[in-house]
């Protein structure tokens, strides 16, 4: 393959992974988890903490995208109190249960998605 095939090639395969991760969350998370906090509406209700402050508080611990990729499809499949990075969530809502019936790839896609999509 020329040297523009491949560069064009993982474009295309990022963009690919990216919108995969999307329809995984709003498959598997969306029911727990909301993509950003919404300012002004009712905390006290949700269910779950919103993704875009979930991601912050992931990449003030694992900054890379594989250190990031590698936690949280760890976390997502066996999810424990010492491997959390936010204790206040499970102060207030537990730990999360794992995510059954997705693939090493989904996981891996979400993280992704969450990884390029938030700060
Ligand atoms: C049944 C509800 C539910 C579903 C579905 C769910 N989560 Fe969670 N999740 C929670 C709750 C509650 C917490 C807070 C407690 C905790 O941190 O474990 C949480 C916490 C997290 C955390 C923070 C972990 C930490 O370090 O404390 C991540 C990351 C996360 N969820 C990712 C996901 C992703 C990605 C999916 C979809 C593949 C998902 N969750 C699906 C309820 C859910």
């Amino acid at each position: 393959m020329s040297r523009v095939a491949i560069v064009f090639f993982l474009l295309v395969f990022n963009a690919f992974a990216q919108e995969y991760g999307y329809q995984i969350y709003r498959q598997y998370c969306a029911s727990c988890h909301a993509e950003k906090l919404e300012t002004g509406s009712d905390q006290s209700t949700i269910k779950a903490p919103p993704i875009d402050a979930l991601t912050r508080q992931i990449k003030y611990f694992y900054r890379t995208k594989d250190k990031f990729t590698e936690y949280l499809v760890d976390y997502i499949s066996d999810p424990s109190p010492e491997k959390s990075v936010c204790k206040p969530c499970i102060e207030r809502w537990g730990v999360m249960p794992p995510v059954k019936d997705l693939t090493e790839e989904e996981k891996q896609s979400v993280a992704l998605w969450m990884y390029k999509n938030f700060r």
